[in-house]
């Protein structure tokens, strides 16, 4: 759907920029937590997994509310391949944010492991404990987590490109927005060029 805005919807931006940092840090504490077999092993994990679950949450708040508030018109200019690009990474975009958490999710469950979200909560399986569908799924996981870091470099590099150098307003719609036009009705009063001159009687006597 296309937006009449040149902006997203407010509550997008910033759920956007919210899932942002997430997604970045959980890249970050993923490949930290397989590099250290230290104590700093259970403290990242103990974060990435409720991190994974919050990002599933807001994901499936954030794609209902873009499908009912839609999305600005993308620059004219732009050709029709690339409108389609654009489209597409972000299609798979979102397509990422619910299948990574929910191959992690899955791969705990699959492996045994309990998917501890907060000391008193613990989420249900959701597949069955099979040790082949773990090895499988956790191969996976690291093979989507790199191609999902190659995809949002990418998109970086695309939202720089629009705020950097083609300056089209692309970026500013998923920032802080576009200044709004002011309308312009008719002044209060019309000051017609000469109205400050005061008319003399013709004849005054000199
Ligand atoms: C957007 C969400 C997520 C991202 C970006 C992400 C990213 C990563 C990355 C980069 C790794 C390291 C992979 C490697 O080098 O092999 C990893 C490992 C892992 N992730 Fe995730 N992950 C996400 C969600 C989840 C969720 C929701 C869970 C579980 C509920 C989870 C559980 C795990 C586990 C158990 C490991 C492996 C730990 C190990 O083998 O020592 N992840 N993740
Ligand atoms: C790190 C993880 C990121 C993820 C998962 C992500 C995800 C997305 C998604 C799914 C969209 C499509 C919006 C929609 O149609 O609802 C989008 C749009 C956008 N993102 Fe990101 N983004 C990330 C980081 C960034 C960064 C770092 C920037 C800027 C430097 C950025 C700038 C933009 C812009 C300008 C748009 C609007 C593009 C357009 O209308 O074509 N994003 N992002």
């Amino acid at each position: 759907m296309i937006r009449h805005s040149q902006d997203f919807h407010p509550a997008l931006r910033a759920i956007h920029w919210l899932m942002a940092a997430m997604v970045l840090t959980m890249l970050f504490i993923g490949v930290g937590m397989v590099s250290t077999v230290g104590p700093a092993y259970l403290t990242l994990l103990g974060l990435h997994r409720p991190l994974g679950i919050a990002i599933l949450v807001l994901v499936l708040i954030r794609l209902p509310l873009r499908l009912a508030t839609g999305a600005p018109a993308l620059p004219e200019d732009l050709s029709l391949a690339e409108k389609r690009i654009a489209w597409a990474s972000h299609l798979l975009l979102y397509l990422t944010l619910f299948a990574l958490p929910l191959i992690g999710w899955g791969m705990l469950s699959a492996g045994g492991y309990p998917v501890r979200v907060t000391n008193g909560f613990t989420l249900p399986p959701i597949l069955p404990h099979d040790l082949g569908i773990y090895a499988f799924l956790r191969t996976a996981h690291t093979i989507v987590a790199v191609l999902f870091f190659a995809l949002i470099l990418t998109h970086l590099a695309a939202a720089l490109m629009h705020g950097l150098i083609r300056r089209d307003g692309v970026l500013r719609s998923m920032t802080i927005g576009h200044r709004p036009v002011a309308v312009s009705g008719p002044p209060e009063e019309l000051e017609t060029p000469g109205d400050d001159i005061v008319e003399e009687p013709a004849n005054l006597p000199a």
